[in-house]
């Protein structure tokens, strides 16, 4: 039998959670150690914090050095937060130990120029202490970028990639809701795009994934973002909308090559939308549309990839990866 793979998990926010929740179920994952810096958290038995309803027997601790200083330890599964600025230095702590590391943070997925510097900071240490670092997830990390990469390879050539998520946020928790700007006046929406608390992150990283499997050089990348207003009165469990209030956001990004437009990612989520799904739609020979009915659930997929992913940051060399460097993730349940 194959010795399992001792994690710890970085962050106990619903992702890490549910992250717990899954390596939990797997033969090959042994959960040996939890981080979160949430004083609510600290302190308390780990199966309780996840929603296990029964104690694992591991402490939620606030740092992460006991366990790099201490082990075993194979692989970190981080699930902190979003801007590689803000988690560089918990990435840096864990690679600079020589443990490998399947994070969540969106633009970790894939190098932009924004954070050029960073992510070949975060090469060099890895190569020389030995590590793997992956950035991944359902969206950045496959829906957008992974999937229709690997879908080019049945093509002969391709002239347009276009990427759809729509997804009906009725169902998703008050968080996911309120990070949409459901039940918000259109000016409302406005000021918290201008503060970038309504905002995807990962549709530049995605589309810089694409471009750089195909060897396309892009003259520039643009984003926009906008609200999705309701047509009619909207109930959810959480929300009443009234009509005319904001249902949630429409964020489209494009890539351009010699001025014209050559990938396009569209994600829309908001109440009351008639059909979810996941699309990816490819021009060229063959012209091609692969459909998802009823879309992916994101913490579903996320909580999957990552887990899945702790088997190939293990068999990967070392450096900073991305989804497009290394063979497809596969589910590793058994
Ligand atoms: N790529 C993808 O497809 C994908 C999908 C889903 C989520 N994500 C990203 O994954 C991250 C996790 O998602 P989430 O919904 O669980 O986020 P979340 O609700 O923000 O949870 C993050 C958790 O990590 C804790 N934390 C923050 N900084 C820490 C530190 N320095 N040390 C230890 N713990 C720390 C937070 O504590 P406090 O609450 O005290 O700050 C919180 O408990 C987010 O950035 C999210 O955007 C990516």
């Amino acid at each position: 039998m194959k010795p399992s793979i001792r994690v710890v998990q970085f962050g106990l926010g619903p992702i890490g959670c549910s992250v717990v929740c899954l390596a939990f179920k797997r033969s090959n994952i042994e959960i040996v150690g939890a981080v979160d810096i949430a004083a609510h958290k600290a302190g308390k038995d780990l199966g309780e914090i996840a929603g296990l309803k029964k104690e694992l027997g591991i402490t939620v601790s606030k740092d992460i050095a006991s366990f790099l200083k201490e082990g075993p330890l194979d692989v970190v599964l981080h699930c902190t937060g979003s801007n590689l600025h803000g988690v560089y230095k918990q990435l840096k702590q864990i690679i600079s130990a020589g443990i490998d590391v399947v994070s969540t943070c969106e633009e970790l997925s894939f190098p932009t120029p924004k954070n050029q510097a960073l992510s070949e900071s975060l090469h060099r240490l890895a190569v020389e202490n030995n590590a793997t670092i992956l950035g991944t997830g359902i969206n950045p990390g496959f829906l957008m970028d992974a999937w229709p990469l690997f879908m080019t390879g049945i093509c002969q050539e391709i002239t347009m990639i276009k990427a759809t998520r729509i997804q009906d946020a009725a169902s998703r928790r008050v968080p996911f809701q309120q990070k949409i700007g459901a039940g918000c006046s259109s000016e409302e929406f406005q000021r918290r795009v201008e503060k970038g608390i309504i905002r995807h992150v990962g549709l530049s990283e995605s589309i810089s994934m694409i471009a750089s499997g195909l060897g396309w050089e892009l003259d520039r990348i643009s984003e926009r973002i906008d609200p999705i207003l309701s047509e009619k009165k909207v109930k959810s469990e959480y929300i009443t909308l009234e009509a005319g209030r904001v249902a949630g956001v429409k964020q489209t990004a494009c890539g351009f090559q010699h001025g014209r437009s050559r990938i396009i990612l569209e994600f829309q989520a908001y109440l009351g939308a008639t059909e979810s799904y996941d699309e990816v739609h490819i021009s060229g020979i063959p012209e091609f549309k692969v459909r998802i009915p009823g879309g992916i659930h994101g913490d579903i997929g996320t909580a999957a990839i990552v887990v899945n992913a702790a088997q190939r940051v293990i068999e990967a060399p070392a450096g900073l990866l991305t989804m497009k460097d290394i063979p497809p993730i596969v589910c590793t349940a058994g």
